[in-house]
């Protein structure tokens, strides 16, 4: 076979020897194999020798073309293989856009407390001062200062969970007023005070009754109160919390620590005051406690009662809560479950 063909022939065998490689080391190997200075190539060239004078330029660019041919080859099968992998990686590590991505999820204010701030705002917003208080309280101010001897039959009740004979789980904000009234400067002005808190009794749990739930006491304590306030203070609260619509009527009622003490029914908001389910056919749904401060109740704090007078009113957050947002079951506020929790997200 002349020098001629045979270089022909390396290069058909080159060629078709890369376009059959699969992987790129196989192809570096051929380009090592085929073009370095121990291959096929570079071994014909050794019958240069034989060849005629003339026709060396010739065989010398033909044998330039090869190894060009075969380098070519080799490269454009490499880029084959290369396009080949990657299409592959991306095959292999699909990743779908087009999924949700995961939500992160934020929670919302209990709708207890939206309710309680709302209230407490309001309250702010008249002047009042905001006072928590204790849930674990002295006997004293739960109930001898409110007015409930030891022994007074009022206390069966709230008949409540006692720490000592002294100490005991507080069965109502109302305990916060001794503490109000005793530490209140009276020549600096009226005490106007809200106090909202957790408060403990013996109660069976059910759908409207919990052994522990929450209050909100209010006490003003200045010249001349008079049920005129404690009504005009009421309405102004539930139409804030009811609606501007609102109308509330006084029925006669009794707290050993007020007197008069009232119950304080708010026209209904379901149906405007016609009856329905909601304000069980009365037009009225009943809100909260409240009363003038009893005389008695001043003057253990040291307060002139022949000067000052005051009225106190006792409402329950969860009440206001179940009534405005239609809630049946009082148990639902404490039980956590996040689909009844997150439906009152941002609702005041
Ligand atoms: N503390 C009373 C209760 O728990 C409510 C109340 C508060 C009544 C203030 C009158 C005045 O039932």
């Amino acid at each position: 076979m002349s020098l001629n063909d045979r270089l022909k022939e390396l290069r058909e065998n080159g060629i078709n020897d890369a376009k059959r490689a699969q992987h790129l080391q196989d192809l570096n190997d051929l380009r090592v194999q085929l073009l370095g200075k121990k291959g096929p190539i570079t071994q014909a060239l050794r019958g240069m020798k034989d060849v005629p004078k003339e026709q060396r330029p010739e065989i010398g660019t033909l044998a330039n073309n090869v190894k060009k041919d075969i380098q070519t080859a080799i490269e454009s099968r490499i880029e084959e293989v290369n396009k080949r992998i990657i299409a592959q990686k991306l095959q292999e590590e699909t990743l779908d856009v087009t999924l949700p991505a995961q939500s992160h999820e934020v929670g919302t204010k209990h709708i207890l407390n939206q309710t309680i701030e709302d209230i407490e705002q309001f309250f702010i917003g008249l002047g009042y001062e905001v006072a928590p208080g204790y849930e674990v309280e002295e006997d004293h101010y739960n109930f001898e200062r409110l007015n409930i001897p030891k022994d007074h039959p009022a206390r069966d009740m709230q008949d409540t969970f006692y720490i000592t004979n002294e100490l005991l789980m507080r069965t109502q904000t109302s305990a916060q007023e001794g503490r109000d009234m005793d530490a209140h400067d009276f020549s600096k002005g009226p005490l106007k005070m809200i106090s909202p808190g957790i408060v403990y009794r013996r109660d069976d749990d059910d759908a409207t009754h919990s052994h522990q739930f929450h209050q909100l006491e209010g006490l003003v304590v200045d010249k001349n109160i008079s049920m005129a306030d404690l009504k005009g203070t009421l309405e102004a609260l539930c139409r804030h919390v009811f609606g501007p619509d609102r109308e509330i009527r006084f029925r006669p009622s009794f707290f050993p620590f007020t007197e008069p003490s009232v119950e304080v029914d708010v026209s209904c908001f379901n149906c405007g005051g016609e009856g329905c389910r909601i304000c069980k056919y009365t037009g009225w749904i009943e809100v909260l406690g409240a009363g003038l401060t009893h005389p008695n109740v001043l003057e253990m704090s040291g307060i002139d009662s022949n000067v000052y007078s005051a009225f106190a009113f006792g409402l329950g957050p969860e009440r206001f809560a179940m009534l405005k947002y239609g809630i049946d079951d009082i148990r639902d506020f404490y039980t956590n479950d996040v689909r009844f929790l997150e439906q009152f997200k941002g609702v005041n």
